[in-house]
């Protein structure tokens, strides 16, 4: 049974990560003005924005997104892999990361590259991540939704707390090179998304080539994507496939959740979470 890969009290995966690759790339990274990241917390919906960027950058041509992986399309800066395709990548990269707020490279405080973070209800995380990471060898097999439950609760998942990671970020939000979005307002009006996301990378889309980014960043598009619906996922991580695309829904958690956990997470999410403004979170 796979456990985690412990970096400073942060449990990460087992399988392409090292803890040499995670110091290297807070350490010594060198951030360029022109990269973009998009970061998350696993579960969040990273793989949509990827996409949806993606799209942006060729004018809604699919060519690209039908012919690369997504993983190499945006590496994750924190993984072996991604972290080696990245330092050797010439101009301007797309970077995904799931990093925690204090991991992440120190050189991209003092640079004008961009983040857009996406946050997504925590209950919905908690299960999208539950069915997933279950399905692989890289961390710690979940026996149950109420043991998992209890794991994320205190943090003992991949990427660790929820609620520190959102914290630390959202501190970021006023910025003008941060970009907050959420799960629940793409999904709600996903083409004012993308108009936003164009604004914020100064990018300028056709009305035609918008409505091409919409039809092949959609659920069904992507799902039957196998450059980003993750079945080209290797045996060694995942010996039965993994399900990326699961539902692609908010409020799943409700189909999960006993009365006693909704009450319990709601508890926790005043304590964890209070000092925010109303309205930020729009699950709530
Ligand atoms: P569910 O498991 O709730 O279905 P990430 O990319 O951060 O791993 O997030 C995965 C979640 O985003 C999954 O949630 C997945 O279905 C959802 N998702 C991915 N692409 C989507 C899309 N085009 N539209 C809606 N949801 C999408």
């Amino acid at each position: 049974m796979s456990d985690y890969l412990w970096f400073e009290g942060i449990p990460f995966p087992v399988i392409h990560y090292e803890k040499k690759t995670i110091e290297e790339s807070r350490d010594k990274f060198v951030f360029r003005d022109e990269d973009i990241v998009i970061l998350t917390y696993p579960k969040s919906g990273t793989n949509w924005v990827k996409e949806i960027v993606c799209l942006i950058e060729k004018k809604g041509d699919p060519s690209w997104i039908q012919s690369v992986p997504i993983w190499d399309r945006s590496p994750w800066i924190e993984s072996q892999i991604g972290y080696q395709l990245l330092i050797n990548e010439e101009g301007p990269r797309l970077i995904t990361s799931h990093l925690p707020f204090h991991f992440f490279p120190k050189s991209f405080f003092s640079s004008k590259a961009k983040i857009i973070y996406v946050i997504r209800n925590p209950r919905d995380v908690l299960v999208s991540g539950y069915f997933f990471w279950r399905k692989t060898k890289y961390v710690k097999f979940p026996e149950s939704l109420t043991t998992y439950f209890e794991w994320f609760i205190k943090g003992n998942v991949a990427y660790g707390s929820w609620f520190e990671h959102t914290r630390a970020w959202l501190s970021m939000r006023k910025r003008d090179n941060f970009l907050l979005l959420s799960y629940e307002d793409i999904k709600k009006d996903t083409k004012s998304t993308i108009k936003k996301i164009c604004d914020f990378l100064g990018k300028k889309l056709e009305p035609n080539e918008l409505d091409m980014v919409l039809k092949y960043s959609s659920f069904q598009a992507m799902k039957e994507n196998k450059m980003s619906n993750y079945s080209l996922t290797t045996k060694d991580v995942a010996p039965n496939g993994v399900d990326l695309l699961r539902k692609g829904v908010t409020g799943d958690w409700k189909n999960h959740f006993t009365v006693a956990q909704a009450e319990a997470f709601d508890k926790v999410f005043q304590e964890k979470m209070a000092g925010f403004p109303p309205g930020l979170f729009p699950w709530e």
